[in-house]
């Protein structure tokens, strides 16, 4: 039936697979923006509609991209035509695999630009300016740093760059070598910086800010919000996860696999805002300061630490890496889809993914600086009208389209034979990405948009 391997190559392992994919899903999502947004919504409450959507929506459908690109074996567009010619079904689900590779440009654009941010802090935690700093300095450096077109375009231009590199060589061999090292590193690192911030005398006061659930702080665009942080930290709706699915081992289990990556996924996440809270309330800093959230608190961390210069500087390394091997996946599946189109190499199609990404990453790279008072949608620089549309509209509808696909138009045999499940669980796993995930996804937007 599926084709037992994809033409881009595979993961060695089960292992590789569940690394691979954490190394999307693990990225600026956990460390910088989910502290920020959840610090912007309030807290507890936005924290624990977060996890439901993990858990009810992120799960079901992380396992439905898996399976059906492990069925395809293909870049999201080829694989979704694929899968509708063999399931009868209409044409019109490839609209899955076009959008998500434009997501996948959006994403890249502006994640680039953050990503830049945080390469540049290796230089700047390095300088020493952090040394003893309060929270008034450490701002100021954020600012003066954001605010210069220049620098920021520079290490735009530098990360964009280097996951082309990547990309171009060939992720299997040099990407797994990379995430097997990184990813428990930062682990590592980041459960140091818990023991810090559980001394900084506002641990407890971080913890209650993140798991008191006071739902009147929550909005309904707040819970729109909560919904839009799942799909993007877990790097759903976009079919990056369906790319890497396509090159996962034809034995690996589907359910397991993808229960462990988001396991992961959530205790990086839940730990970074353990970081950062108790040093938000150690530092008089304000919990809703946004985007500069972590290049704010992480940096006074380490600069009252003795070393700190030395595990600053790891710490932004590890983020960075921890970005690196996010953007690749955004890239995966035009990338994929260029190869099997125009039947080029990946280092072209490589070369034009991101040269594409890197162009609108510069509107994005300017809206903390000369473009500050341009907006897109209402209120929001093009920036935040990139994060917004991707995450909150385009991951959301994909991740709906996705699941609604799997459980009505795709062959129930396929589901059946990809997770090896019969049964009770084949059973519960259709009443979640039949009804549950997207009435689910369906209500935060009818609750928002009308
Ligand atoms: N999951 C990544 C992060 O949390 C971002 C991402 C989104 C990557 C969508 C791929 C696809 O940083």
């Amino acid at each position: 039936m599926s084709a037992p391997e994809s033409v881009h190559g595979m993961w060695s392992s089960r292992l590789m697979f569940i690394l691979a994919a954490s190394g999307s899903a693990v990225g600026l999502g956990n460390i910088w923006r989910f502290p920020y947004v959840a610090g912007e919504n309030g807290g507890g409450a936005f924290v624990i509609v977060y996890l439901a959507c993990i858990f009810l929506i992120g799960i079901p459908i992380l396992s439905s991209e898996i399976l059906l690109g492990r069925e395809g074996r293909q870049s999201p567009i080829h694989t979704m035509k694929t899968l509708t010619k063999t399931s009868g079904a209409n044409g019109a689900w490839q609209f899955i695999g076009w959008m998500g590779a434009l997501a996948g440009f959006v994403i890249l654009s502006y994640y680039s630009v953050v990503a830049g941010w945080a390469m540049a802090y290796v230089f700047e935690m390095g300088s020493g300016v952090f040394v003893n700093a309060d929270g008034a300095t450490a701002s100021q450096v954020f600012a003066d740093f954001t605010g210069s077109p220049g620098k920021v375009v520079l290490w735009h231009s530098i990360f964009m760059l280097l996951t082309m590199f990547i990309v171009a060589r060939g992720i299997t061999e040099g990407l797994e070598r990379t995430v097997k090292y990184l990813m428990p590193a930062l682990f590592a690192l980041l459960l140091v910086l818990v023991g810090y911030a559980m001394n900084s005398g506002h641990f407890m006061e971080g913890v209650a800010f993140l798991f008191s659930f006071d739902f009147d702080k929550l909005t309904g665009a707040g819970v729109l919000m909560a919904m839009g942080q799942a799909f993007f930290t877990l790097s759903l709706g976009m079919g990056a996860i369906m790319t890497y699915g396509a090159y996962m081992p034809k034995d690996a289990s589907i359910l397991s696999s993808a229960t462990s990556i988001a396991l992961i996924d959530t205790s990086m996440a839940l730990l970074s805002g353990l970081v950062i809270f108790p040093l938000v309330f150690a530092n008089g800093l304000e919990s809703s300061a946004g985007p500069g959230l972590m290049f704010v608190t992480i940096p006074i961390a380490f600069g009252s630490m003795s070393g700190g210069t030395f595990f600053g500087v790891m710490f932004f390394v590890l983020v960075s890496f921890a970005a690196i091997t996010s953007a690749i996946s955004l890239v995966e599946p035009a990338l994929a889809w260029f190869v099997e189109k125009l039947n080029t190499s990946r280092r072209n199609g490589a070369i034009v993914v991101c040269t594409i990404a890197w162009a609108l990453g510069l509107g994005s790279a300017f809206s903390t600086n000369i473009g500050s008072e341009l907006y897109l949608l209402p209120g929001m620089t093009f920036f935040d009208s990139m994060d917004y549309v991707s995450n909150n509209i385009m991951l959301p509808l994909g991740g709906m389209l996705i699941a609604l696909f799997t459980g009505w138009f795709l062959s129930q045999d396929i589901v059946a034979r990809q997770l090896q499940i019969s049964g009770g669980k084949l059973i519960m796993f259709k009443v979640l990405v039949r009804f549950v995930a997207p009435i689910g996804v369906g209500l935060v937007f009818i609750n928002t948009f009308i």
